[in-house]
């Protein structure tokens, strides 16, 4: 007999899996210190206008940097007809729009080609499209617009629609079936560790203009199991000594895949997100590794993996319980290969993704890297998804040079912290020994030490604490670099930042900042881009309230277009969407803005109970691949059993819902979004 269970969260508007709050440190809240540029009396519903002007109107240092470059880049058109906020369990794009559903979860890409049923083994998934869908991107082949290498991150799972045998049992998105004795079926943590992780998949646009998957020798999938190098300088370290590796170079597998990056080199890199929640600990004792991560004693893991029957060494290490005489005997250490971005070729089947220490181990959202320039340095920037967590920037050491740029370029560098000023301003506070207070008597005791314990080090530092930082983007042409702030409904009253300036942040905002001068620069002046919320509370770049073809809530994906259209995708939590101040909404959508006016206009929504995440382009810009993941997570446990889920999309009729791909061509060929 199989149970359902579950571990839950606590906060309403976390979704699945995502980490709760763990920055206890005593950082300094700007607005306690200071008489906030932004006050929060002014704040109030109503009297956001006169604020938001405030913070808008900022004097900005570096002589008007974004006025500067601003007036100098051509405005993209948004030549579509908005679409109004949707309840149903379709996609709706605008008129003159087509959508194409692609590549389900479950969709046979390798090997034998195992076909979808939900009785599928774990074998199975690891020769088929993974499960909820997220970051992507097209990699032409010989530049084209019709064939390339399409790769996507598959964020988690919810294993009662992964499995057959789930069916009829009370489960909830985060629930999976179990043993009497809280054992579980090893088969189906095969299939679990299986449907994460990432697929590199050859797509073809065929004369009739629908996609296909071609069966192709770049095809991979690459999941919780796979070999991964450890690479910078936290490779070879004690902090990632484990059984399976006792020289710490190695480790298994990549999880809880977000968004991603594509390196200068045509590499893509995938972030690994809300991976602690993967790991049980029971030591009593467990040092800021992770504890700052949000592990602590308990027995549980997010899907207790740790307690598949039969043992196996690679579930078992999901337990990072202290058991043998050394580090190299057990898994204490599991965790410390977690929470870095991993390199993948999707060029080389056959390389060995690289885990890549040098851009830092949070939580990390997604990296995006600035146009490379020969012989200037290689930079990046990630975000650390987690209430009051911060934002990052890596400069690596050695210059590029297009000829000979690989990885090896993100393993020797700065990495830096954000630390937004009240008046605008900003620094790049540099994770370095010997930097900022990052001394051996600080409890930092090298670079490896730094950079494992990232987010202690960015206390330590003074960086300035965010409300969830997810995806970034950079404008082509002004470099300015845009960054989502989904939500913080745990900034209270008096802990107001003017870079996050509401507390209770339930709809979350949009800021962007200009480089003083280079992207390597360690200053830079921002602005607020937009606060997202309904029409009663919310400023667009303006000063004016969104209008109701531009209400959205929770931004996260975010993505710049080659004629600088930003694309906004909204992660509305499956616990609150449809519901109260945020049934104004709809389903999670994505829209598109003029980064220069400011304007905003929907232009798709999702079905029932997803997120709308992961956005890309052929180089001709007619066809945008989008992804939908988790439709119907809102089910419950009740209906679940009763078979009655809240979206059966795509299939329709009585189908379990899938994660699936969008392809949006217009009818007229035309450029998307112009
Ligand atoms: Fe996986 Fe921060 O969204
Ligand atoms: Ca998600
Ligand atoms: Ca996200
Ligand atoms: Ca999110």
């Amino acid at each position: 007999m199989q149970q359902p269970q579950h571990i839950g969260s606590t906060d309403p508007i976390l979704a699945a899996g995502d980490e709760p709050a763990s920055n206890t440190s005593p950082n300094a809240y700007f607005g306690d210190i200071l008489e906030a540029r932004v006050s929060r009396r002014a704040l109030l519903r109503g009297s956001l206008a006169a604020a938001v002007a405030g913070a808008m109107a900022t004097t900005l240092p570096f002589g008007g940097a974004f006025a500067a470059t601003v007036s100098r880049a051509a405005a993209p058109s948004l030549g579509f007809k908005a679409i109004p906020v949707s309840a149903a369990d379709r996609v709706v794009v605008p008129e003159g729009y087509r959508v194409q559903t692609f590549i389900p979860w479950g969709t046979p890409i390798s090997g034998d080609m195992p076909a979808f049923s939900l009785d599928a083994s774990g074998e199975d998934q690891a020769q088929q499209i993974g499960s909820h869908h997220d970051g992507m991107h097209f990699f032409p082949i010989d530049g084209s617009s019709r064939d390339g290498l399409l790769v996507l991150n598959h964020e988690y799972v919810e294993p009662r629609f992964l499995h057959g045998a789930a069916r009829g049992l009370a489960l909830d998105s985060e629930g999976f079936p179990q043993h009497e004795d809280g054992s579980r079926d090893p088969d189906q943590v095969l299939k679990e560790l299986n449907a994460h992780g990432v697929s590199v998949v050859r797509v073809r646009q065929g004369d009739d203009g629908q996609w296909q998957v071609v069966a192709d020798a770049h095809n991979r999938r690459i999941t919780g199991l796979t070999p991964m190098r450890l690479a910078g300088p936290v490779a070879g370290t004690a902090h990632v000594q484990t059984r399976y590796s006792p020289d710490g170079s190695m480790t298994r597998g990549t999880l809880n895949n977000c968004a991603h990056g594509v390196t200068p080199w045509n590499t893509y890199l995938a972030a690994e997100e809300n991976w602690s929640g993967y790991f049980a600990n029971q030591d009593t004792e467990i040092d800021r590794r992770q504890t700052r991560y949000g592990i602590v004693t308990r027995d549980t893991g997010r899907y207790q993996w740790h307690k598949a029957t039969g043992g196996a060494d690679e579930t078992l290490r999901f337990d990072a319980s202290s058991r043998g005489a050394s580090a190299g005997e057990d898994y204490r250490n599991e965790p410390h290969a977690f929470g870095w971005m991993v390199e993948i070729d999707p060029h080389d089947p056959e390389s060995t993704p690289v885990k890549r220490t040098h851009l830092g181990r949070f939580a990390h959202e997604g990296v995006i890297f600035a146009p490379a320039e020969e012989g200037q340095p290689v930079v990046c920037y990630s975000g650390d998804d987690a209430r009051f967590e911060y934002i990052y920037k890596f400069v690596s050491a050695r210059p590029y040079q297009a000829a000979s740029a690989d990885g090896s370029l993100l393993d020797e560098g700065t990495l830096y912290v954000a630390r937004f000023n009240e008046d605008g301003s900003g620094e790049w506070l540099a994770l370095a020994p010997g930097e900022n207070g990052l001394t051996p008597e600080h409890g930092f005791a090298d670079l490896a030490d730094i950079l494992v314990n990232t987010r202690s080090a960015a206390d330590h530092v003074g960086a300035t604490r965010m409300d969830r930082p997810e995806w970034g983007a950079v404008d082509p042409v002004t470099g300015q670099v845009y960054f989502t702030l989904t939500n913080n409904t745990r900034r209270e009253a008096g802990q107001e930042h003017a870079a996050n300036p509401r507390p209770d942040n339930g709809f979350g905002h949009i800021i962007r900042w200009q480089e003083d001068g280079t992207h390597t620069a360690e200053r830079f002046a921002w602005d607020l881009f937009a606060l997202a919320g309904d029409q009663d509370d919310s400023r667009d770049l303006a000063g004016q309230p969104l209008d109701r073809d531009a209400i959205f809530a929770s931004p996260d994906g975010l993505w710049i277009d080659p004629d600088r259209r930003v694309w906004i995708q909204t992660d509305i939590s499956e616990s609150v969407m449809n519901n109260g101040i945020f049934d104004v909404f709809g389903n999670n959508q994505m829209l598109a803005a003029n980064p220069e006016t400011g304007e905003i206009k929907r232009f798709l929504t999702g079905p029932v109970g997803q997120e709308i995440t992961g956005i890309t382009m052929t180089p001709d810009q007619r066809t945008l691949f989008v992804n939908v993941q988790h439709p119907g997570a809102t089910t419950g446990a009740e209906a679940f059993a009763a078979g009655d889920f809240a979206s059966h999309w795509p299939e329709g009729g009585s189908a379990v819902p899938r994660s699936a791909t969008l392809v949006i061509t217009r009818e007229d060929g035309g450029i998307i979004g112009a």
